[in-house]
C-alpha cells in the first residue's frame, strides 16, 4: 500500500511529501523531473518514479503496487487525464489539488468509470475546493430547498507561481457562474458584491471568478445557481475589467509566454514565515426562493499550508480505504464538517433571515 505524490517537487507538491514524511504516510515521490524528485526522496529517506505523461506504457509501469495517487501537477488540464486514464486500469485511487472548472467537470463525467473500477475520483482536495465545498455543503444543510449558492474567498496570501501560471493559462477564457445547474460564461470579473468576512477582516469587495466550486458546489449540494467570488483590492479589479478588453491578447501565445516568463523569475510561493503568519477566510450564502438565507465564516490557514493538510489527510483516507468509489467531492465523499478538524480552522453561521 503507498500513496504516489506526482509533481513531487513543485512547491505544493513538496509540502504534501514535508508532510507525508513527517507523518509516517508510506509515500513514493514522482515526477518528470526524475533528478529533482530524486533528490527530495533522498533527503525525506523515501522512494522516487520519474515518468513523464504521454507515455501510458511507463505510466503503467510507473504505478504498479501503487494505491493511491495524489497530482500535484499543474496546470491540470495538462496532467489529470493521463493520470486519471491510468489510475483506471491501475485500479489505483485518484486525487488531485485542481481548482480548474473544465478538469472538475471532465472528471464528474468519468464517474461510471470510476465505480467500475472500484476507484475514488476526487480532485479539489486542496484550498479550493474542500473549506468551500465543505461550507457550501453546511449552508445548503441549513437551509434545505436552497435554489442559490454565493461562495466567497479572501485567500489572504500570494499566489504559487504553479498558481500563477495556472491562472495565466486558463485567463483567456473569462469568467463562469452556475445558471439552473449550467456552467455559464459571463466576462471577468463580471458582478461584484461587498461580503461581511467576519470581525477579522471586515467588509470587502469581491468579484465573480471561476474558481473549482462553480463546478464542485452544484454536485455537493445539487443547489443550481451558483456565484463564486474573491476580494480583491481596487487595482485587481481594475485589471480584471481591462482582461475583458484584453482576453484575445490573453489567449495569443506571446503574451502568454511574456507572461510565463515574469512568473518563473519570481518566487516558487510563500515562504514558511509566511504561510504560518497568513489566514484565509471563506463566505458562504444560501438563499430560497421564499427569500430565506442561511450564511456561515468559515476562517482557515494560510491557503497553501491547508492544501497540504487537506490532501494529505484525503489521500491518506484513500489509502484505507474509507472514501467512497466514484466521483467524489470533499463534502459529499466526508460531509460538511470535514475541514473542521484541522487545526485553525473555526466556522462560525451567522443568524439566518427571511
Ligand atoms: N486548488 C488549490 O487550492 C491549489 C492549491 C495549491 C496549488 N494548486 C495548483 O497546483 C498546481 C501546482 O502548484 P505549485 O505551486 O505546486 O506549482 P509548481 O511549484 O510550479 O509545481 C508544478 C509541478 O507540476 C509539474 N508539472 C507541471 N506541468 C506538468 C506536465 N505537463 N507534466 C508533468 N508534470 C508537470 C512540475 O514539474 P516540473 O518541475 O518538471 O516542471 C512541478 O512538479 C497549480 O496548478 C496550482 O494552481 C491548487
Amino acid at each position: 500500500m503507498a500513496l504516489l505524490v506526482y509533481g513531487a517537487n513543485g512547491y505544493t507538491g513538496e509540502l504534501v511529501a514535508r508532510r507525508a514524511a513527517d507523518a509516517g504516510v508510506p509515500i513514493v515521490l514522482a515526477g518528470r523531473n526524475e533528478p529533482a524528485v530524486a533528490a527530495l526522496a533522498a533527503e525525506l529517506g523515501r522512494d522516487h518514479r520519474g515518468f513523464a505523461l504521454d507515455d501510458a506504457a511507463a505510466l503503467d509501469r510507473a504505478l504498479s503496487g501503487i494505491t493511491v495517487v495524489l497530482n500535484c501537477a499543474g496546470p491540470f488540464s495538462r496532467t489529470a487525464a493521463p493520470l486519471v486514464a491510468a489510475c483506471l486500469r491501475a485500479r489505483a485511487h485518484y486525487l488531485d489539488i485542481t481548482g480548474e472548472v473544465a478538469v472538475l467537470e471532465a472528471l464528474a463525467g468519468r464517474d461510471a468509470e470510476a465505480r467500475a473500477a472500484g476507484i475514488t475520483v476526487l480532485p479539489g482536495a486542496g484550498f479550493d475546493v474542500v473549506p468551500s465545498d465543505c461550507l457550501a455543503a453546511h449552508v445548503a444543510r441549513r437551509l434545505p430547498g436552497a435554489t442559490h449558492l454565493a461562495l466567497a474567498f479572501s485567500a489572504g496570501t500570494r499566489m504559487s507561481r504553479g498558481t500563477a501560471l495556472t491562472t495565466i493559462e486558463n485567463a483567456h477564457r473569462g469568467g463562469l457562474v452556475r445558471r439552473a445547474g449550467q456552467l455559464v460564461r459571463v466576462p471577468s470579473g463580471w458582478r461584484s458584491r461587498r461580503i461581511d468576512f467576519g470581525p477579522e477582516l471586515g467588509a470587502r469587495t469581491a468579484i465573480t471568478i471561476p474558481w473549482g466550486d462553480v463546478a464542485t458546489a452544484y454536485h455537493t449540494t445539487g443547489i443550481a445557481d451558483i456565484e463564486v467570488y474573491v476580494a480583491v483590492p481596487r487595482a485587481v479589479r481594475a485589471g480584471l475589467r481591462a482582461a475583458r478588453v484584453l482576453g484575445p491578447l490573453l489567449a495569443s501565445g506571446a503574451v502568454k509566454r511574456l507572461l510565463e516568463a515574469r512568473v518563473r523569475r519570481g518566487p516558487a510561493g510563500p515562504t514558511a514565515a509566511e504561510r504560518a503568519a497568513r489566514a484565509s477566510h471563506l463566505w458562504a450564502e444560501a438563499r430560497d426562493a421564499a427569500g430565506h438565507v442561511a450564511v456561515a465564516r468559515l476562517r482557515t490557514p494560510e491557503s497553501y499550508e491547508l492544501t497540504s493538510m487537506t490532501a494529505l489527510d484525503l489521500a491518506a483516507r484513500a489509502l484505507r480505504g474509507e472514501l467512497p468509489a466514484g466521483f467524489q467531492t470533499p463534502a459529499r465523499a466526508c460531509g460538511p464538517d470535514y475541514v473542521l478538524q484541522f487545526p485553525g480552522v473555526a466556522r462560525q453561521d451567522v443568524a439566518s433571515q427571511g
